[in-house]
């Protein structure tokens, strides 16, 4: 199949580019980072008049998957209107544009469309109720999706891998840190359900391949604080679990506001896809092994000549 990866150079497009081109052809939208990936690039300003079209009707795509956005809820707080434009009617446009071609279109949300006021284990049915500017605006995508593309796939994900950057994810974060020895906190009263980015990719082609649509969670199946997410990657890197240390995030500086718990259930997609989805320790183990075999500096390679 042809698919057609919008955000191609972001945490999760870079990975699901990665896994589709095992078996697909792959293009990805870029704004000029990558110059070197092996897979087709078409370098596009997303924002601007037509680019949807343009990309469209360059790649031909039998898929297209929307990784593009402003996924950073600091600078959304900073930039609403910006914030609005790529969360919002930006994935409305490839929603209606897929639509009218008639090619199955994915839209990636967050699980941060929830307070966390509940006692965790929100389901697709739970009222999300979104703190920031930057799941404000993801909610609003949701809905413009899906009531421009009632066939498209909305799926509200938390991931974790290499980026192209090598800073993008949380994982990175704690694993630079700690193999620096430089000490660093993580929010022990933040829950949430990481799942690697490459089985997030993985499942996202399962859920093209079985013509899914409309709205699903996909994370992973164990919740856990920021907090034990560092200790985790730290055991399995044998690096120095004391260099974490334990912090509430009531007494952080961060800009946007942020749900406390953030735990989702996968059940509906799980029933839908006939399979359980991959545990933690599976993931984090890939993770391991994924470094060892270069693959961090593999991917920072696709932006270079
Ligand atoms: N990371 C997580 O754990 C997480 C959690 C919940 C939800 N999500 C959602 O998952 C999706 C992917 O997130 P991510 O972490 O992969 O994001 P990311 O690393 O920030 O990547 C965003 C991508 O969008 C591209 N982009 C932004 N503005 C553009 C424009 N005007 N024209 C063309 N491309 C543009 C970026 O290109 P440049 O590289 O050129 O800026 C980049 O490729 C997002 O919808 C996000 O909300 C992520």
């Amino acid at each position: 199949m042809k698919l057609l990866i919008a955000g191609v150079s972001g945490l999760l497009g870079i990975n699901l580019a990665q896994e589709a081109q095992i078996e697909h052809k792959v293009t990805g939208v870029d704004r000029g980072k990558l110059k070197s990936a092996p897979f087709n690039i078409l370098k596009l300003e997303l924002l601007e008049s037509g680019a949807v079209d343009s990309a469209l009707d360059s790649a031909r795509p039998d898929w297209m998957v929307n990784c593009a956005a402003l996924a950073d809820l600091d600078a959304c707080e900073n930039n609403p209107e910006l914030a609005r434009a790529l969360n919002i009617d930006l994935p409305a446009r490839m929603a209606k544009a897929c639509k009218a071609r008639g090619i199955p279109f994915v839209h990636i949300s967050t699980d941060a469309v929830f307070d966390g006021e509940k006692d965790g284990f929100y389901t697709e049915e739970d009222t999300p109720n979104p703190l920031g500017v930057y799941s404000q605006t993801k909610l609003a995508g949701e809905c413009a999706v899906l009531s421009e593309n009632p066939e498209a796939i909305v799926t509200r994900v938390n991931f974790y891998g290499w980026s192209l950057g090598g800073r993008r994810s949380l994982a990175e974060f704690f694993f630079h840190n700690l193999t620096h020895n430089k000490s660093m906190s993580g929010f022990t009263d933040v829950v949430f359900c990481p799942m690697l980015v490459n089985d997030t990719a993985r499942i996202l082609l399962k859920m093209l391949k079985k013509n899914m649509s409309g709205l699903y969670h996909l994370v992973g199946p164990q919740a856990m604080s920021k907090f034990q997410f560092g200790v985790e990657i730290a055991r399995k890197f044998s690096l120095k679990e004391s260099d974490i240390s334990p912090k509430s995030i009531l007494s952080s500086t961060l800009t946007a506001p942020r749900s406390h718990n953030l735990w989702l259930s996968v059940h509906k997609l799980s029933t839908d896809l006939g399979e359980s989805l991959p545990e933690f320790s599976t993931g984090l183990a890939e993770f391991y092994t994924q470094y060892q075999q270069g693959y961090p500096q593999k991917i920072r390679g696709y932006q270079q000549f």
